[in-house]
């Protein structure tokens, strides 16, 4: 591990303390903690239900089922991003159709989203990368028009804000995920929320083997099966982590947003490196610090100073490979050369270590360290 890691989580003795409620209950499954974190975030976020599951690709999994797509449908998605809303597109036996990004926002260009729109599409998974929820509600607007579904990727972005409205209020189907390095960790864990009474009670038996709930036609029985379900439940321990850590949310996202600041101070000035673009109507939620390298730089140089930065011991990732040339995605079909916007970004962009509790000293020291391995680069190009 690095001395600067890229990510760590922010657990404090309130974490401690419902966690150890739980332990000392006898309720480790479906109880009322899980209650507890579904009715907290899905009133946040203005929306009628929310059904805590055990993964952010779960959620997706779910959310595709509960819309309706099956194989032989389309749906539309981000070639940049983190690879498991595209994943979840096949599980479910359908066709991704990409659609490339906007250079600024770097989510998807909302006129290439309308452009690939056919017949055949069912839905729209949107990301908010890096938690920037930019083009939601332009979306939004294309999937009433073409009356498809859309799926909102909140992963990224809890607590985030576009134009007055909150992350998770935009998508039919609103998917949140809870691993370590998000802005709130539940272990593992995810969220749909939804405002569709019928839809909330699909996922609901989805997460528990297809088992009836009440409310439907069964009595709630146990061993009774409505339809193929998944084993995709979040356990009590994990919802009383997420609960403690929903209650501290806005001081989270203010201490990373004052992470993110500082950084954003720091880079101002270096011709090297293009910072994120955030529109007026946004208000980013914070997930992790990705700047790109200008034209200039290669992806063999912009590797090279990941692999600087982890020598000096500070935390760096390439963050996101392109989705579409991963060899699953080749192997249906996509090439190189399919999403330049994509492509040209995904080689140049890097993550700097980014977290709640990052000092100003360490994220100063990150930085350093970055512009030294930048000034190598520098060099090796004037001497080679
Ligand atoms: C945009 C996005 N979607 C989906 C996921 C999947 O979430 P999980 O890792 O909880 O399955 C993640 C992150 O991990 C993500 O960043």
């Amino acid at each position: 591990m690095d001395d600067v890691p890229l990510s760590k989580p922010d657990i404090t003795d309130r974490e401690i303390e419902l966690v150890t409620q739980v332990l000392r209950s006898d309720r480790l499954s479906i109880g009322p903690m899980v209650e507890r974190f579904e009715h907290l975030l899905a009133s946040r976020c203005n929306r009628g239900h929310g059904v805590a599951c055990s993964s952010g690709t779960a959620g997706l999994h779910m959310a595709l089922i509960a819309a309706g797509v099956g194989p032989g449908d389309e749906v539309i998605t981000t070639p940049f991003s983190f690879i498991a809303p595209a994943n979840a597109v096949l599980y479910v036996g359908a066709k991704p159709i990409f659609a490339e990004i906007c250079p600024k926002s770097l989510n998807m260009d909302p006129v290439k989203v309308e452009a690939a729109i056919t017949p055949k599409t069912k839905a729209i998974i949107a990301v908010e990368n890096f938690g920037n929820p930019q083009h939601m509600d332009e979306y939004r607007k294309i999937a009433d028009r073409n009356e498809i579904k859309l799926i909102e990727d909140c992963c990224e972005a809890i607590g985030g804000r576009y134009q007055g409205r909150a992350v998770g209020d935009f998508g039919h189907y609103a998917v949140f995920g809870f691993y370590p390095n998000k802005q709130i960790t539940t272990g593992e864990g995810g969220m749909v929320l939804t405002n569709d009474d019928r839809g909330a009670e699909v996922l609901r038996s989805l997460r528990n083997q297809g088992r009836a709930t009440p409310g439907t036609s069964g009595l709630g029985n146990w061993m009774q099966f409505e339809r193929l379900g998944y084993n995709y439940r979040m356990s009590e321990i994990q919802a009383a982590l997420g609960v403690a850590q929903l209650e501290r949310l806005d001081e989270i996202l203010e201490a990373r947003r004052t992470v993110a600041n500082r950084y954003i101070e720091r880079f101002m000035g270096l011709s090297e490196v293009v910072l994120p673009n955030i529109s007026d109507e946004t208000t980013m939620s914070w997930f992790v610090f990705v700047l790109r390298l200008n034209d200039q730089y290669t992806g063999v140089e912009r590797d090279r100073i990941v692999q600087g930065l982890h020598r000096h011991d500070v935390g760096s990732a390439a963050y996101f490979p392109a989705i579409h040339i991963q060899p699953h995605f080749q192997a249906l079909g996509f090439r190189q050369g399919d999403f330049p916007i994509t492509e040209s970004v995904s080689e140049r962009t890097l993550a700097l270590p980014f977290y709640t509790s990052l000092s100003a000293r360490d994220a100063d020291f990150a930085a350093s360290t970055f512009e030294l391995m930048i000034a190598r680069e520098n060099l090796s190009r004037r001497d080679g």
